[in-house]
């Protein structure tokens, strides 16, 4: 008990942040409202060499870079004329061709992964909007003028805490083509709007000014510190959320995390709970709900969790806001500042990726 009280003081007297956060993980998060109004205006006001509408919609990018192509694609793909590929890759898929639009995202623009499907993309006729601050990916634009352009997003982040940036220039794009009806940026405006309203609230609510007893990112650090993390979508938008939660885990609390999502865990991972895991740490199980599960999918998840019994440590996180948009960000944003809160539990540097860094290196 004294052990949990002294880390609660930890998360509520804050007076060391410069020793744990050296490099300022927490600032981004607190303004990420900020960053994705700057970037959806920044996406609004881009010009578009070419309206000839796709027939593909493609977006490749790895790490913090993916994750904006993978919220596209679950959002709306289907509202979308096109379909969308999010792609992960070295290469990207045959249909990646002529008709197709790729975003190639790459905040550092010297990704290879990125690099290279981009160039397989440019050889095989696609047009290219490249969202980076630079590097490599925009020397590469420049030798496909025709079928290029750079959209230039601000420097000075983490890849993964410019989430705003990377993302919502390709919704405003996607949306400024007619590919999301044919009210152009109208006609996801008002998700938009909603939004950044809730992000607004939410930023001041998670603020690492507000105490543990009344900041649910404080209380989830707190919950998961010493655990092994496993984080549960419970609908296809939330596995998406779950996603980017174990990667905030793993890249800024330096802990190893898992995630999955309903319904597909309930044929396989339900069963990977009964061995008890030997050998393994106190996993902590968070599942991520939202409005738009089904009232089947909400009496799976209960069935799911009554299996799974109930001394099981876990807690659920309630998405917020009307729009799939609003659910989807809120979920993100709640991980994004628990996985920093549990960074300074952890005393780790939520910013350093030394492993990242030395694999990249290694590769030359
Ligand atoms: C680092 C991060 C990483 C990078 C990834 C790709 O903050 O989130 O996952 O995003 O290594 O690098 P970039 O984003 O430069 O293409």
């Amino acid at each position: 008990m004294a052990r949990l009280s002294s880390r609660a003081d930890l998360l509520d007297r804050l007076t060391n942040l410069s020793a744990l956060d050296p490099d300022d993980m927490i600032g981004p998060a607190i303004a990420f409202p900020e960053q994705c109004q700057q970037a959806w205006e920044s996406g609004c006001g881009f010009r578009l060499a070419s309206r000839t509408t796709p027939k593909v919609l493609a977006v490749t990018g790895m790490g913090g870079s993916g994750v904006g192509g993978l919220l596209l694609a679950k959002l709306y793909d289907g509202r979308c004329s096109v379909p969308i590929v999010a792609n992960r890759d070295y290469t990207v898929p045959a249909s990646v061709g002529r008709d197709a639009l790729l975003f190639a995202v790459s905040y550092s623009g010297d990704t290879e992964e990125t690099l290279a499907a981009t160039k397989q993309a440019l050889d095989a006729g696609a047009r290219v909007i490249c969202l980076t601050t630079g590097g490599k990916l925009a020397k590469l634009a420049a030798r496909y003028p025709r079928r290029t352009q750079v959209l230039t997003v601000p420097a000075g982040f983490s890849p993964r805490a410019a989430l705003g940036h990377l993302f919502f220039p390709m919704l405003a794009l996607t949306a400024q083509l007619g590919l999301l009806g044919r009210g152009g940026i109208a006609a996801v405006e008002r998700e938009v709007t909603e939004t950044l309203r809730l992000l607004r609230r939410m930023s001041q609510e998670l603020h690492l000014d507000v105490p543990v007893a009344r900041n649910e990112a404080k209380q989830l650090a707190h919950f998961l510190h010493g655990c092994f993390p496993i984080v549960y979508g419970g609908t296809g938008l939330m596995g998406v959320a779950a996603y980017r939660w174990r990667t905030q885990l793993n890249e800024n609390s330096n802990t190893i995390a898992s995630h999955h999502e309903f319904s597909e865990l309930d044929h396989n991972e339900i069963q990977g709970w009964r061995g008890g895991n030997p050998g393994l740490p106190r996993p902590a199980l968070i599942v991520l709900r939202s409005k738009g599960e089904s009232k089947r999918m909400a009496e799976r998840i209960k069935i799911t969790l009554d299996i799974l019994g109930r001394r099981l440590h876990r807690r659920e996180v309630e998405a917020r806001g009307a729009s799939p948009l609003a659910q989807v960000l809120s979920a993100v944003y709640v991980g994004d500042f628990a996985s920093i809160y549990l960074a300074y539990l952890n005393r780790v540097d939520p910013t350093e990726i030394d492993n990242i860094r030395q694999l990249k290196k290694a590769l030359g």
